[in-house]
């Protein structure tokens, strides 16, 4: 059995904090102490974990001492002010935000990927992006069968990859709209509810947005290979948790559809849902609070020889982020 960690959440209060309490507890971690922490606005509340309430904290440079392991989705800036404090008290954090993710000495770890990369680290692993993980748990075995040159990646995601906040904003206006009210954006700056819109992250000089540009560079530095094309258009979808994505990818051989089933009902961290007779394939409704990435639709793609097309939907709270943040510190802590 493994030694018990001394446990941090910071964020705990937010969508993907409150995830990872459950994620620890239901995973049986080996937890010792475990310290919520987050803004002064919630200090003093308590959250359950473990079948005891536990007091949140405000997060101070001081919060560290005696840390193993502390866990950050508190957001760029946060983890910006924050980490370094944790590391210099001898903590490892898990940070789930973009702060760190392209620093070349920073470890960008997807357990069912490149768990190896993870044992490297220097106080600071980062959780990649969550679109990306999500494809990247679908696309690992394929790409063991054959290199994938290139990626065309559409996403449909869910109001909660913008936290609690998107949530309530998705939610609200639903039930405004359906009472003849107008929907009032707050959070996002288009109506949501029963409309899409273009991911809502800032559009960079190339003319794709943030969220896309993650996908490009982190996929790249997470499969160990700079030459993979990546083309990706991010979309907001009124859904309120899970993301999906339709990926068609290049390969350097032909990999049969057979063959492409039969790696993918293999591989960790997958589910298969392809039942054409019924047209039943991968849906939030069903990977919501989920583990594994649901995978569907494996088809040639029929406008190119070496191409194949897939479907997957994956829950972004949990596998986009707090499942894979635990499962990072499951590493470390069965080492
Ligand atoms: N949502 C997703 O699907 C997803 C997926 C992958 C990664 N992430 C990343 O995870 C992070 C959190 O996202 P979220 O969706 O959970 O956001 P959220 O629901 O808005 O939660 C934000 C959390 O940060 C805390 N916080 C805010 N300001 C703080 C401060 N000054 N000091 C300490 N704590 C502070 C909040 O505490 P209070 O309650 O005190 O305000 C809350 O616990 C972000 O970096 C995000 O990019 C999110």
């Amino acid at each position: 059995m493994s030694k018990k960690l001394n446990v941090a959440v910071v964020g705990a209060t937010g969508a993907v904090g409150r995830e990872m309490l459950k994620t620890l507890e239901k995973r049986s971690f080996p937890v010792n102490n475990l310290r919520l922490l987050a803004s002064s606005r919630s200090a003093g509340t308590t959250l359950p974990c473990f079948g005891t309430k536990h007091t949140v904290e405000e997060l101070t440079t001081e919060s560290f001492k005696g840390i193993d392991v502390a866990l950050f989705s508190a957001g760029a800036s946060i983890s910006r002010q924050f980490a370094d404090a944790a590391v210099k008290a001898g903590t490892v954090v898990i940070d789930n935000s973009s702060a760190f993710r392209m620093v070349p000495e920073v470890p960008l770890v997807v357990p069912e990927v490149n768990p190896e990369d993870a044992f490297k680290h220097k106080g600071l692993i980062a959780n990649p992006n969550c679109t990306t993980i999500i494809m990247l748990v679908a696309l690992k075995p394929l790409y063991d069968l054959s290199r994938i040159r290139r990626i065309v990646v559409s996403t449909y995601q869910s109001a909660s990859g913008a936290g609690a906040k998107g949530m309530q904003e998705l939610e609200q206006q639903t039930a405004d709209v359906v009472a003849g009210k107008p929907a009032v954006p707050k959070v996002f700056s288009f109506p949501y509810a029963f409309n899409l819109f273009s991911h809502n992250s800032a559009i960079t000089g190339n003319g794709y947005c943030e969220e896309e540009m993650k996908m490009v560079n982190e996929t790249r530095k997470i499969m160990h290979d700079n030459d993979i094309s990546v083309c990706p258009t991010c979309v907001r979808v009124p859904v309120l948790r899970s993301h999906a994505e339709a990926i068609v990818i290049e390969q350097e051989r032909r990999v049969s559809v057979e063959e492409a089933l039969e790696a993918l009902a293999k591989a960790p961290g997958v589910k298969i849902v392809n039942d054409a007779a019924t047209n039943h394939f991968p849906m939030p409704c069903e990977s919501n609070e989920q583990y594994d990435v649901l995978v569907g639709r494996v088809r040639y793609d029929l406008s190119c020889d070496t191409g194949l097309a897939i479907f997957v939907c994956g829950d972004q709270l949990l596998k986009g982020a707090a499942l894979n943040a635990v499962q990072i510190a499951e590493l470390l802590a069965n080492r």
